[in-house]
């Protein structure tokens, strides 16, 4: 089998005979196969083991037909490199044994430190390099949604004391967004020079913000993470999560090449928004795939006529994907994007 290659070019904004497909949490509950692995292990100890990690990460990649993978580990993971104690307890999510609360837990976090602290995911990048005939992306958690779980202890609802410690101590919040910024760099330059081919920033959480206060708290961090590895080449994703489509203005200086869009907002709309310089990802509603199979197809296809008005677009949803998910709709779906949109761009 040749490489498969369309998601890196529609990142590049090039041509592709077809559109490139992947989901957000792609690789989870909703597969009964994941289920059986997760019978037996937690999330972190599948990422312990490099060849199960890589073998979780490549399950979709078979199942679905999707043209890139998602390395399989967590946003929080890198946390415990830099000295934070924390577990992913079931139907809750990651919760902190010692919530941030002062200068102090702020001063006591260190530097990751790449081969120690990096050796089982680096191992697993290199595995899947080898493996793979699509693209694998890599991940980080943006300081602003990694800092919400640092700081409140556990997902939080409306974040109030994230944002109290943003508004009443701006310094010690510069001084974390500055701390897990740098950590943020260290980890992606690392997950390139392992193997990986792209990877993306999730903000999940950042639309919880006004514009004002994105721009003022968050995004000089941002700004800085993605300047640290302009020098990679590899393309750049930044999904700004839940709720950002009145953040996308904000978004136009950002040194990167995708920015990933939920379903509130139009793909038409948020080009605009970014003044047409990004190739776009996304956006159907994950919550649609509990629909019937012709409504979601009728849906996917107006995003995807819309997606190939500008060149650069990634088939996506707004959100990630959620354990009651049917693996057939997922996979009909995968077949109907590809499919459309061959005979979409055939036509040209
Ligand atoms: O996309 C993928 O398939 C790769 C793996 C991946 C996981 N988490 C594995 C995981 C990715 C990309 C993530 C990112 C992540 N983790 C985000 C950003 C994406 C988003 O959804 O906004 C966030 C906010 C987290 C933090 C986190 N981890 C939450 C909120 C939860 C859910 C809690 C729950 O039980 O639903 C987790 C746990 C988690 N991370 C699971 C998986 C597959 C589910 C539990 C499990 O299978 O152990």
């Amino acid at each position: 089998m040749t490489y498969n290659d369309s998601f890196i070019r529609a990142c590049r904004k090039q041509d592709v005979d077809r559109l490139p497909v992947w989901y957000m949490r792609q690789a989870g509950r909703y597969d009964p196969d994941y289920r059986k692995i997760k019978e037996n292990y937690s999330l972190l100890e599948i990422c312990l083991q490099p060849e199960l990690a890589a073998e979780v990460t490549m399950m979709p990649v078979r199942k679905l037909g999707v043209d890139a993978a998602i390395l399989y580990s967590d946003i929080m993971n890198p946390v415990a490199s830099i000295g934070i104690d924390f577990d992913i307890v079931k139907n809750i999510g990651p919760v902190i044994a010692n919530p941030i609360r002062s200068a102090a837990d702020i001063e006591r976090l260190r530097p990751i430190q790449v081969e120690q602290d990096l050796s089982h995911i680096l191992e697993t990048i290199q595995i899947l390099d080898k493996e793979l005939e699509v693209p694998l992306i890599t991940f980080a958690g943006a300081p602003f949604t990694i800092a919400s779980y640092l700081i409140e202890g556990r997902p939080s609802k409306n974040y109030i004391r994230t944002k109290t410690m943003m508004y009443s101590e701006p310094e010690l919040w510069h001084a974390l967004m500055r701390k897990l910024g740098d950590m943020v760099a260290t980890y992606l330059r690392a997950h390139v020079q392992y193997g990986g081919k792209a990877f993306q920033l999730f903000d999940s959480w950042v639309g919880a913000l006004s514009p004002r206060d994105f721009k003022t708290y968050v995004l000089p961090t941002i700004q800085y993470i993605f300047e640290q590895l302009q020098d990679l080449d590899v393309p750049k994703i930044y999904f700004p999560g839940v709720s950002s489509g009145e953040l996308l203005p904000e978004l136009r200086q950002l040194p990167v090449d995708v920015i990933g869009v939920d379903w509130r907002v139009s793909l038409t709309e948020a080009r605009k928004r970014l003044d047409y310089k990004y190739a776009v990802q996304g956006n159907l509603d994950p919550y649609l795939l509990t629909g019937p199979s012709s409504l979601i197809h009728e849906q996917a296809k107006l995003i995807i006529d819309e997606g190939l008005q500008d060149p650069g677009y990634i088939f996506n949803l707004g959100h990630g994907l959620f354990p009651e998910a049917s693996i057939d709709k997922l996979k009909e779906l995968t077949d109907y994007v590809h499919e459309y949109s061959a005979k979409v761009l055939r036509q040209r």
